[in-house]
């Protein structure tokens, strides 16, 4: 029985290796999102329609929202698209709205480009990162088939708390 093996050969047992904490997203967006100016002071996220990977269900696309669910160092990188005649200013935005990096493009030549940005952050359970496009109307975020516009991160290093396997060693 598996309760023998595991009195036998205990967290080294092949069969009760814990499962490490999994999170990884990568979507795409296949339309162009118009900046409005608004009264509004809220800073809505970015919405997407592709989904690549999301491995956890941990990014809602619908909502443009990451949530963590396992504390730890998680890799970010986003690229949007300059659309013609328009500025591009995305932040990736945590908590409450507090803004970790900018990628930005003021030239409003009828040239389309594209701007990148990428982090590393250390999240905390519950903590949420989204993309915010800037809500005016001189800017806008460019995209089409060609999925010009894609936003990914992953889970790096989980903290030592979370991880099951250092819970199961404190436990024995
Ligand atoms: C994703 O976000 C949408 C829009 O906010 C919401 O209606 C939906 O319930 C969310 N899905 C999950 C699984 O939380």
């Amino acid at each position: 029985c598996l309760c023998l093996l595991f009195t036998l050969c205990g967290p080294v047992c092949p069969l009760y290796a814990p499962t490490p904490p999994r999170s990884a997203f990568s979507v795409a967006r296949t339309s162009t999102m118009m900046g409005h100016s608004s009264r509004l002071q809220d800073k809505p996220p970015l919405t997407f329609d592709v989904e690549y990977v999301n491995i956890g269900g941990h990014f809602n696309k619908s909502s443009g929202l990451f949530t963590c669910h396992f504390p730890g160092a998680y890799f970010f990188a986003f690229t949007v698209g300059k659309h013609p005649r328009k500025a591009v200013s995305v932040k990736l935005m945590t908590g409450k709205g507090e803004v970790q990096a900018i990628a930005f493009d003021e030239d409003t030549s009828k040239r389309r480009e594209m701007q990148s940005q990428s982090l590393l952050l250390s999240l905390h359970r519950g903590e949420r990162v989204w993309l915010y496009s800037q809500q005016d109307e001189r800017y806008a975020v460019y995209s089409n088939q060609g999925r010009y516009t894609t936003f990914s991160g992953f889970l790096v290093y989980p903290d030592p708390e979370a991880a099951p396997t250092s819970q199961d060693r404190t436990q024995l």
